[in-house]
């Protein structure tokens, strides 16, 4: 089965194909970060007016993987949540127009969860690949969300605990902010601080000493205000890059730290790394050397598959649809994550609502 796989729930325009094994055959990205860029976040208006322009572009360049194009899909995967409203829009009606018009099955794909799924891809040809027994721990560290769960299976995941505030990604785009960096900030301050010296600034360590799963990284972007307030940006290339090794090595330790302590308590071996902030080098560095300490093994997707794609909703759709889920036409959007985002600790995600396919 070829699916055809849409994501457009924040600023990235991305449509792939991908086999139900997990194989990619193609994947296109689209990325509008120049256009949010001089506003220093993503503005939700602007995001839905470029997916609009870009969407037919980058399904055009994904179906020339295959001889036949659109002929060749046999099922269409969207996300329909949790992102920007006008932006999800745009692309589950455009998923829904293609399912119709081919008359193939459709299906709504939480964003998170082809987060989590991500780990399974592979390029064609790559019979190497090492994929993670379940069940897994895994890190969803992105720009809207930082989260830890036991996947037990693609459509059984469990929430162990969330960011109580910002995201870990959040917090980097800010901080990058105040210094004067531009956006996004993450691959900017990961950049910088690997030429500096995290022990130059003292900056507080949030809920790091609690053995919960939960996070908090607002305390620390305020930290790190108060600090520019009183003492101005970094001047020289030097303190800068001190400033954004010692800010960097407070998130990193906080999302080692949880990680693994939700290993031990739920005596899981095998962790997983997801969402943008995963393609952080400091972070894949020391996640891999205190898991091999702890005895976990730690799987880390390649760098394209951390960022927002489509070809993780194309797989998270196929797992949906082997199991002989669809959605109907009326399947809507939603901003926050209803399953995975509002009942921190407990909740275990089955299916979201499923129905047949009118024809
Ligand atoms: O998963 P993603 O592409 O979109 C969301 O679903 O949010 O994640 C984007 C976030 C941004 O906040 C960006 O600054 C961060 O991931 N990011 C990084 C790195 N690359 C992207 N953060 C730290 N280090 C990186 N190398
Ligand atoms: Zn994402």
């Amino acid at each position: 089965m070829i699916v055809l796989g849409i994501e457009s729930s924040c600023d990235e325009t991305a449509a792939a194909l991908v086999r139900d094994d997990g194989t990619i055959l193609s994947d296109v990205v689209s990325s509008q970060v120049k256009l949010h860029a001089p506003y220093g976040g993503v503005v939700p208006e602007i995001a839905s007016r470029a997916h609009m322009t870009n969407i037919a572009p980058v399904l055009g360049r994904a179906l020339e993987a295959v001889d036949g194009g659109l002929e060749a899909v046999d099922a269409v995967a969207a996300t329909n949540g949790p992102g920007l409203v006008g932006a999800l829009l745009v692309g589950l009606q455009v998923a829904k127009a293609i399912a119709w018009v081919r008359s193939v099955p459709f299906v709504g794909v939480n964003h998170l969860v082809g987060h989590l799924l991500s780990i399974y891809l592979r390029r064609e040809g790559d019979s190497t690949i090492d994929l993670p027994p379940t069940p897994f721990i895994a890190l969803l560290v992105s720009g809207g969300h930082t989260a830890l769960y036991e996947v037990r299976g693609p459509l059984e995941i469990e929430q162990l605990g969330q960011t109580r505030d910002d995201a870990a990604g959040e917090a980097f785009d800010k901080v990058a902010k105040l210094l004067g960096l531009g956006y996004p900030g993450g691959p900017l301050i990961d950049k910088l601080a690997a030429r500096g010296d995290h022990r130059a600034i003292a900056l507080p360590r949030p809920m790091a000493l609690k053995d919960n799963l939960e996070f908090s990284f607002s305390g620390l972007k305020t930290a790190v205000a108060r600090y520019i307030a009183k003492n101005g940006r970094p001047e020289d290339d030097r303190q800068l890059a001190d400033f954004c090794a010692s800010f960097q090595r407070v998130v990193v330790d906080v999302l080692v730290r949880k990680s693994l302590a939700a290993c031990r308590q739920r005596r899981v071996e095998y962790l997983v790394l997801s969402g943008g902030v995963a393609a952080n080098i400091a972070l894949r560095d020391r996640m891999s050397d205190a898991a091999s300490r702890a005895g976990v093994r730690l799987y880390k997707p390649p760098l394209s598959t951390c960022t927002d794609n489509a070809a993780m909703i194309a797989y998270a759709g196929a797992e949906r649809l082997k199991r002989g889920l669809v959605d109907n036409w009326s399947l809507g959007v939603f901003s926050r994550s209803p399953i995975l985002g509002a009942c921190p600790g407990s909740a275990v995600l089955k299916r979201y609502k499923s129905s047949r396919l009118p024809r």
